[in-house]
């Protein structure tokens, strides 16, 4: 019998960043409901599925080091659902190309993992439908279906309930990375604690912030933008605070802390805005690395079989 090795796939999946980030109490499961509205980031990582004789997991790039190879990471675990699906054994590897900080809250471990399912799903011919994809994401983690999704989406539940939202034209962002990470856990914890010595603000409705997106204006967004996980990250890591007044000394319209954090998000008016903002930022030192991005793109995709990571 003829056997056919199917061919090499590579995926590209984006980060995110959560615009308007409303977490409400912690739920008895130990997540919070959220209120929450994502664009989807050309910053992204791409991912190398190949036929292997066994399951490998490879990471090259930013933060490298730092990513496990293991069953901890969401591409393992995305390769073990979809083959038990499949009733295959996971014989593959998969090289994993990081542009996304990891642990800098822009949801790169979920990406990884949204990116493994779309190229597993090519790969072995399994033929699943997106909705299908959608609900064995929902099960890796809260925020690998919108990765999957991409756009501008809102989230509600843990963030994976989406419903996609109007956005005209592109936004353009300067990412400032910074030197540590931050567990999302510790900072939603931080958030609960923070909740019981005080009484923290927290935000309203994104009615606004939606029809800000709709029109299009980076000016009517940026005084919208909000994330109430931001009190807690800036809380873990104090200097968070230099590098936000810094972004907006240079020129953003506005920053903010993307998701759990640390890694800083600035709204610029325009893309050479950004760029211009990103070089006054990096010389001002307060950041591990400085990147443009904009946003929104798709989610996670095949690339063309010619494709270099
Ligand atoms: O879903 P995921 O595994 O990515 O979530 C990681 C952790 O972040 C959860 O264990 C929980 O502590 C926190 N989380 C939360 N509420 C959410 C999403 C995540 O408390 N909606």
């Amino acid at each position: 019998m003829l056997s056919v090795v199917p061919s090499p796939v590579t995926v590209r999946a984006p980060s995110k960043v959560n615009l308007h980030l409303g977490v409400g109490d912690l739920r008895e499961d130990g997540y919070h409901d959220l209120t929450t509205v994502f664009q989807a980031l050309s910053l992204s990582d791409d991912l190398h599925i190949s036929p292997a004789a066994a399951l490998t997991v490879k990471v090259s790039g930013e933060g490298a080091a730092d990513v496990p190879t293991d069953r901890t990471n969401l591409v393992w675990q995305a390769a073990v659902r979809l083959a038990h699906l499949a009733g295959r054994v996971p014989l593959v590897e998969i090289a994993i190309a990081k542009g996304i900080p990891v642990a800098g809250g822009m949801a790169g471990g979920s990406a990884d993992g949204a990116a493994a399912l779309v190229g597993l799903n090519e790969l072995w011919d399994i033929g699943l439908a997106r909705d299908e994809l959608m609900s064995i994401a929902a099960e890796l983690g809260s925020d690998v279906p919108f990765a999957l999704h991409g756009g501008t989406a809102l989230g509600t539940g843990r963030g994976e309930r989406l419903l996609p939202v109007l956005s005209r034209n592109t936004f353009h962002w300067v990412l400032a990375f910074a030197k540590g990470g931050l567990s999302t856990p510790a900072v939603f914890a931080e958030l609960d604690r923070l909740r019981e010595i005080g009484a923290p603000p927290r935000l309203g409705p994104p009615e606004q912030l939606m029809q800000a997106l709709a029109a299009g204006d980076p000016e009517q967004l940026a005084p919208l933008l909000g994330n109430d996980l931001q009190a807690a990250a800036v809380s873990l890591q104090p200097e968070l605070r230099r590098t936000l007044r810094a972004g907006v000394s240079a020129g953003a319209l506005a920053g903010l802390v993307s998701g759990s954090g640390p890694t800083c998000a600035f709204l610029c008016e325009s893309e050479s805005a950004a760029v211009a903002v990103a070089a006054e930022l990096a010389g001002a030192g307060v950041a591990r690395s400085v990147r443009t991005a904009s946003g929104p793109v798709p989610g996670a995709r095949i690339l063309p079989p010619d494709t270099q990571v």
